[in-house]
């Protein structure tokens, strides 16, 4: 993971670079730092820590200036969370700095080579031993003297990166050059972002949209050099490269907190507007069907279509799994759900009318771009569910469809989930339309779609009521959270979202598993959330609930308005609105979101921040 943002300008660099992380924090949040071309040469300032609490006072109590600069801030893989792992790091001259996001896989037989040469290494990361490598190529290319028309700086990386398996985005910056400052990108997002008379490099648009709206998405195997007033790609591949510059559709006041005390928050109390933003335009009403601008597929190739692999992690494998219930119940499509982990190193067989569909938020997450590539390497088409407007995974897709979900900043994903699956339901409803559902089912469908960002919003306004109940539980250290069928996926995520944020121990269980195993844990201390609303399966739930009662486990029900009958049976009780059963996940999640929330905050823990994670996983 990690953020990295450079910058080169007549400005000076700190108060941008600083500026830039903290927007990139979310990436990675082991360490922080900076490194400043001055008068007196490079000069490193780096903090383990958050940015505010360690690298911004480094900064404050020596300060620095000039141009470039590069910073970072990192989630570690190679040597854990210090002062010394953390980058920028230094060639054996020092005369040459790296930020670097991704992994070098090989990085211990160069380490190897070059610990025999002589050179001494100052960390335990990979990134240091190609701060290193780029500094032996550095001095190969000044002793060549002239390396066609490439600048040496720009030569040492291109051939420093030719040596090195892994992934990377990277920003450079050299004593010997001021006017330049050199990236790449193998795996990991870079992007340029070009201003009046300066240029950016960042992780991601957030950490440069205050500065510029105009931006250059690197592609994997570019290199950039980067000057002032200009730049130049090159290619470490076959082709060359081309630069697009594009308008960054990013708003920076949609990346802040408001008047909340925390972005997760804030992203839950967002979700009336994002269900209604993943609907805007695509529901059509003649056809009683959706419709999408870019899935660059026909109706009659979707139509082709019989049977869908969708490949994702985390949260979006969790709307995945709801997605399958969906493609099943409305168009009969068989669809099976992959952790993209598994899926980029098996076989899975995909016959020429199989669909993949990649779910991301981020559109960065490395297992995720993997399965895709793999997918089409093998010929096939992928679609891709994604928010983030011009991430890898949107760039590499074959079509898609963006969430609109905004800016989300918390690490807990909460607002993509519910634009994921609004999403999904259209994509559904457009499969099943176009084979064998009703019109009237159609019809159905959408009127409760419409409905539900009122129904949301008078879940968020009892807030409070699920404050209450969070309380209670807050101290408990093992919760399960159970359900049936479309319910199921929604209490995995309901366990995801409090494991994440705050340490506690939680299951999502199909609610008839539990007795396979499962309910040997249960006593008076671990309490199971339930989802019963009045559906099909309401009484069989009821008849699971006993079973738990039965072995003394305090129950937290979430179930429909007005279900008088569940009350007697369960500790605690929280409403929802009436909705369609497939469509009972959207409001769902929403109580189990804040729970999670409420709990975490009780428990003192950075709701924003968990230990341990980061935004988007671009590592493997
Ligand atoms: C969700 O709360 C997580 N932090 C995580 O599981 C996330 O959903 C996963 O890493 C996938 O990310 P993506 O949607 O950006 O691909
Ligand atoms: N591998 C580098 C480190 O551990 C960068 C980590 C990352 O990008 O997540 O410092």
């Amino acid at each position: 993971m990690c953020g990295i943002v450079g910058y080169i300008g007549r400005r000076s660099s700190v108060p941008i670079l600083l500026e830039g992380l903290r927007r990139l924090e979310y990436r990675g949040y082991d360490s922080a730092g900076v490194c400043i071309l001055t008068d007196a040469g490079l000069q490193v300032r780096k903090k383990v820590g958050r940015i505010d609490a360690g690298l911004a006072r480094e900064c404050a109590a020596a300060p620095l200036s000039g141009s470039p600069g590069i910073g970072h801030t990192r989630w570690a893989t190679h040597g854990p969370p210090c002062d010394a792992n953390s980058h920028p790091h230094l060639d054996r001259s020092g005369r040459i700095a790296v930020v670097h996001n991704g992994v070098i896989e090989n990085y211990l037989k160069l380490k190897e080579q070059m610990v025999a040469a002589g050179h001494t290494f100052a960390s335990e990361t990979d990134t240091e031993v190609l701060a290193h490598l780029i500094g032996v190529h550095y001095e190969r290319a000044l002793a060549r003297a002239t390396n066609g028309d490439s600048h040496p700086l720009t030569a040492a990386v291109m051939s420093a990166l030719r040596e090195v398996i892994g992934t990377y985005g990277i920003a450079v910056v050299s004593s010997d050059h001021p006017g330049i400052m050199v990236g790449a990108r193998r795996g990991s997002p870079l992007l340029l972002g070009v201003g009046q008379h300066e240029h950016f490099l960042a992780s991601d648009a957030s950490a440069i949209v205050a500065h510029t709206q105009q931006a250059v998405y690197l592609n994997d195997y570019d290199v950039i050099t980067v000057t002032e007033d200009d730049f130049k790609l090159a290619s470490l591949g076959n082709g060359t490269a081309q630069a697009q510059i594009q308008q960054i559709e990013y708003s920076a006041d949609a990346a802040e907190k408001g008047d909340f005390p925390h972005y997760m928050l804030k992203e839950i109390f967002e979700q009336p507007r994002t269900i209604e933003n993943a609907l805007r335009g695509r529901i059509d009403r003649e056809e009683l069907s959706a419709k999408f601008g870019g899935l660059n597929m026909s109706l009659a190739e979707l139509r082709a279509v019989d049977r869908v692999v969708i490949v994702a992690c985390g949260t979006s494998w969790h709307a995945g799994l709801i997605g399958e219930y969906l493609l099943e119940e409305f168009a009969h499509v068989p669809t099976e759900v992959e952790y993209a982990s598994e899926f980029r190193y098996r076989n899975t067989p995909l016959d020429k009318h199989t669909l993949v569909l990649a779910i991301t938020q981020s559109g960065e997450t490395a297992d995720t771009l993997a399965g895709l590539r793999e997918s089409r390497r093998r010929g096939h088409k992928v679609l891709a569910l994604c928010n983030v407007v011009g991430s890898t995974i949107a760039r590499e897709c074959d079509g898609g469809i963006y969430l609109h979900a905004g800016p989300e900043i918390g690490v807990a994903s909460t607002k993509a989930f519910t634009a994921q699956v609004s999403a999904l339901v259209l994509l559904a409803l457009l499969m099943g339309r176009i084979r064998m559902l009703s019109a009237q089912r159609g019809a159905q469908i959408i009127r409760a779609l419409e409905a539900l960002p009122a129904q949301v919003e008078s879940i968020l306004a009892r807030n409070d009521e699920i404050r209450r109940i969070a309380l209670k539980y807050a101290a408990a250290e093992d919760f399960f959270f159970l359900g049936r069928q479309y319910n199921f996926p929604t209490a995995l995520e309901g366990a995801l979202k409090l494991k994440e944020i705050s340490y506690v121990h939680a299951e999502g269980y199909p609610a008839a598993e539990m007795k396979h195993g499962p309910i040997a844990m249960i006593d008076e201390r671990t309490p199971s959330v339930f989802l019963v609303p009045r559906d099909a399966l309401y009484d069989k739930t009821l008849a699971n609930v006993a079973e738990i009662k039965a072995r003394k486990g305090p129950v937290i029900a979430i179930c429909t308005e007005g279900d008088t009958e569940i009350r007697s049976r369960v500790e605690d009780v929280f409403e929802i609105p009436a909705t369609l059963e497939p469509l009972v996940p959207l409001l769902a999640v929403v109580p189990l979101q804040l729970m999670a929330y409420h709990i975490a905050v009780a428990r003192g823990c950075d709701v924003d921040k968990p230990r341990n994670l980061a935004k988007s996983v671009t590592v493997e």
